[in-house]
C-alpha cells in the first residue's frame, strides 16, 4: 500500500544513498511513532522529539530489488558497503539458528480476574538492535496470516530529528510530506544481519540478494 510513495536512490553530491519516505499515511509502511510505540496522526499532532519514523522495510526479489534490496546494491556499488564486509555478516549468520525458530509467542496467567474473566497477557518475542546513534531494527515474532507457523517482521526505528528536513519537531506534517532519510554504513549492515537472522525464508531472499549484488 502506498509503496509508490518510497523512493531509495544515490545522492552523487553527497555520495550516499537517500530514502524518501512518506509520513502522513498511517495505514502505510512508514508512519509515524511515539517513543516507537503508539502511531501519529501527523497530520493533526505536533511531532515531538521522541517520535520515531517506522519502516517495514522490503527487500524484493532477486528479479526486482526495492527498498532494502535497493539501498544495498546502491550501497554497494558506490563502495559504501564492501564484499568484505558483505562476507563478514554472511559468515557470522548464515549458519545461526533463526530468531523464528528459537522463540516462541506465549502466554501468561496474571491471577488476576475482571468481572470473573480471567486476565492474561501475551507475550511476544522482539530482537532489538540498538544502534548508538538512536536508531534500532525490531524483529518481531507474529503468526502467519493464514497459515500455520510464525513469521518474523523487520522494521527500522528512525528518530525523527535524524531525518531532512529538520525543522519537523514542533509542528504537524504538510500534506503528502515526505522526509529524506540517509542510511549509513551500519544501518545497512544492522538490516543485513537482521534480515539473515529473522527466520530461514528471509535467510534464503538475502543470500540470493547478496549473490546477485556482488557478481554484478
Ligand atoms: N519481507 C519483506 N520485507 C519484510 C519485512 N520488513 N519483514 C518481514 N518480512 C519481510
Amino acid at each position: 500500500m502506498m509503496t509508490g510513495d518510497i523512493s531509495v536512490f544515490w545522492d552523487e553530491s553527497e555520495n550516499t544513498v537517500k530514502c524518501k519516505l512518506p509520513i502522513t499515511s498511517p495505514t502505510s509502511k512508514v508512519r509515524v511513532k511515539r517513543k516507537g510505540l503508539e502511531p501519529v496522526a501527523t497530520r493533526q499532532v505536533k511531532l515531538c522529539e521522541d517520535d520515531y519514523i517506522e519502516w517495514q522495510i522490503s527487500y524484493g526479489e532477486v528479479k526486482k530489488l526495492s527498498e532494502f534490496g535497493e539501498i544495498l546494491a546502491l550501497a554497494y556499488k558506490n563502495g559504501i558497503v564492501k564484499k568484505d564486509d558483505i562476507n563478514e555478516v554472511k559468515k557470522e549468520f548464515e549458519n545461526t539458528k533463526t530468531f523464528e525458530e528459537l522463540y516462541k509467542i506465549s502466554r501468561e496467567e496474571t491471577g488476576k480476574d475482571y468481572h470473573k474473566f480471567k486476565v492474561l497477557y501475551e507475550k511476544t518475542p522482539i530482537l532489538r538492535y540498538e544502534f548508538d546513534d538512536g536508531h534500532y531494527i525490531d524483529i518481531v515474532l507474529r503468526h502467519k496470516q493464514r497459515a500455520v507457523g510464525y513469521q518474523a517482521m523487520v522494521y527500522i526505528y528512525i528518530p525523527i530529528d535524524k531525518v531532512e528536513p529538520k525543522n519537523l519537531v514542533g509542528r504537524r506534517a504538510n500534506p503528502r510530506e515526505r522526509v529524506v532519510w540517509t542510511p549509513k554504513k551500519e544501518h545497512i549492515l544492522g538490516l543485513l544481519k537482521a534480515f539473515l537472522i529473522a527466520s530461514k525464508d528471509h535467510r534464503n531472499d538475502m543470500i540470493k540478494i547478496i549473490e546477485k549484488i556482488t557478481q554484478s
